[in-house]
């Protein structure tokens, strides 16, 4: 080992030694580095992979999805759907290849470059536009969706002011009495047990050469945050990635107003995904609000 990996592996080591003991939520982002060029690409993987559904569901259990929220969202040929941290575009796309007229917005620059050919193939380019842009920065103009999709728990991914901005902001791209389906983690059911875990790979979301991955969850307790922490030690250079990824959970009745507030008149509150058969169906809560008319 030459003496400046010796050197970088130890500060390494130091800095996760004097690292805080609770991180604090949101100190360092809060959210999986979706928009690293990189990363982005080696997420995508994950998002395809059939084996498993942590990025993005398995095709059956989206096609569930899909057909529940055909009639929940009152979907039909020709219907405006706004997708709302739209990924690689595997819902958006099979909505589209039923008659939908898509917009789908991520950050993620491979989920989105794969969205846009994705439609290609399957000839439904002409009923999508996906936008790579962060979806707090987004200007919908004079939007008039007919509905909006916000699901796999992102809105959790953002601050609870962020999180209102954004259901206004979507709110007012709904026409009157258009409707938002979000899908959320059941705060009853987060593993609040403090955590710690390791493992070492040369594959996968953090790269593809040799690595140390040490994992903390955390809860705090009085903002209701879920925190992950992950530090990973590249072994063959010494260098470190820390990365912090905060759930902010809500009780229903919460939700409820904040989507009332938002600009929604009605809320239908749908625990463990109304009983679809989704291999982790009960840790969700779906909500679909109608706007005010
Ligand atoms: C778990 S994936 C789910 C993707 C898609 N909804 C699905 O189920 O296939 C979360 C997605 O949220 C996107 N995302 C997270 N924060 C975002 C932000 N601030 N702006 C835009 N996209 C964001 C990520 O890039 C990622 O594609």
């Amino acid at each position: 080992m030459t003496d400046k990996l010796n050197q970088s592996l130890t500060e390494a080591l130091w800095k996760i030694y004097n690292r805080p003991d609770s991180p604090e939520p949101w100190a360092m982002g809060g959210n999986l580095p979706w928009d690293d060029p990189d990363f982005s690409k080696r997420m995508l993987r994950e998002h395809l992979d059939e084996s498993h559904g942590a990025a993005t569901r398995v095709t059956k259990e989206r096609l569930m999805q899909i057909d529940w929220m055909w009639k929940k969202l009152g979907l039909q040929p020709g219907a405006r759907l706004l997708d709302v941290t739209c990924g690689p575009g595997l819902y958006a796309v099979e909505f589209a290849r039923r008659g939908c007229e898509i917009t789908g917005i991520d950050f993620g620059p491979a989920s989105i470059a794969y969205a846009q050919n994705l439609a290609r193939s399957e000839g439904v380019a002409n009923r999508c536009t996906f936008v790579q842009q962060d979806v707090r920065h987004m200007d919908y103009g004079n939007a008039n969706f007919d509905a909006a999709t916000f699901i796999y728990g992102q809105l959790a991914v953002f601050k609870r002011e962020e999180a209102r901005a954004l259901l206004a902001q979507i709110a007012s791209a709904l026409k009157p009495g258009g409707k938002l389906c979000v899908e959320l983690l059941n705060q009853n059911r987060v593993d609040k047990k403090h955590n710690t875990w390791w493992f070492t790979d040369n594959k996968g979301l953090w790269g593809n050469r040799p690595f140390l991955h040490l994992g903390e969850r955390f809860w705090n307790e009085e903002e209701k945050i879920s925190i992950e922490r992950f530090h990973l030690i590249h072994l063959e250079t010494g260098k470190l990635d820390q990365i912090t990824l905060c759930d902010q959970t809500y009780v229903v009745e919460t939700m409820v107003s904040m989507m009332k507030q938002a600009g929604f008149a009605a809320v239908e509150v749908y625990p463990a995904w109304d009983n679809l058969p989704l291999y982790d169906a009960e840790e969700w809560i779906v909500y679909v609000a109608s706007k005010t008319c």
